[in-house]
């Protein structure tokens, strides 16, 4: 389903505080299988997250929101001056710990939805969250990204193009249900972009933004203000 449909569309469900709180919440006790589940299913996508990072000219101060285990942080941390990594559930960012040498991080558990920037940052990126806001909330997420980057800074998202829709259970065009190992299920918002689709909605926002696919039918959007 096209993004335009669903934000024509004013069912309750997709500004529900209720689903976020459940999407964060189920992602607080995927914490311990996350890794597996995600990047170690689908042959080659670990391989390629540093092979990715490499791509993105990362440099100077780096803020990423939704760092999870911190599987990208890890590569961020090689190329940026400093970096700030936020996270909403306190058993991934412990994860994301472990995994990056001591000083090298910032770690803030914050729920991004009610987030303020205190500092300015080079660069804001995210991997595999955009496709967790839900719609009537894509405004004000990049609008919170445009406040944290400074005059000429560019946002990175990674995510899934709706060529991997298949991959998921998705009903009412935004709702994925995900089963974790101890069988519990759990609603989360999932939406898929189209590469042309999501780079006009940024257009519409204000946004200079190229989206362009990039291995495992992820995509790469780059975008600065316009
Ligand atoms: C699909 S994972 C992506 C993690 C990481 N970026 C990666 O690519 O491996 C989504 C992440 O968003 C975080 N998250 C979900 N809702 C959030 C919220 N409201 N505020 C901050 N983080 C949130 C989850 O805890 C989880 O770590």
């Amino acid at each position: 389903m096209r993004v335009r449909d669903l934000t024509s569309d004013n069912r309750s469900v997709t500004s529900s505080d209720d689903v976020l709180a459940a999407q964060l919440q189920y992602y607080r006790q995927r914490a311990a299988e996350y890794d597996v589940t995600s990047f170690g299913v689908r042959a080659g996508e670990r391989i390629a997250v540093p092979i990715v990072a490499d791509r993105l000219a990362i440099s100077g101060d780096v803020l990423e929101l939704a760092c999870g285990t911190g599987m990208w942080t890890a590569e961020l941390a090689r190329y940026a001056a400093s970096l700030t990594a936020l996270d909403g559930a306190p058993e991934m960012l412990e994860l994301a710990r472990q995994r990056v040498s001591p000083g090298d991080v910032r770690f803030v558990a914050a729920d991004v939805f009610g987030w303020a920037p205190a500092s300015s940052y080079d660069i804001v990126f995210s991997a595999f969250f955009l496709s967790h806001v839900p719609p009537d909330r894509f405004g004000d997420f990049w609008s919170l990204v445009g406040k944290a980057l400074r005059p000429g800074g560019r946002a990175l998202m990674i995510d899934e193009l709706a060529v991997r829709a298949g991959l998921e259970q998705v009903h009412d065009g935004l709702l994925a249900t995900r089963t974790l190992s101890d069988g519990s299920q759990h609603q989360i918002i999932k939406v898929f972009y189209e590469a042309d689709e999501l780079a006009a909605r940024l257009a519409e926002l204000g946004w200079a933004a190229t989206v362009t696919a990039i291995d495992h039918g992820w995509f790469l959007a780059e975008a600065t203000r316009a």
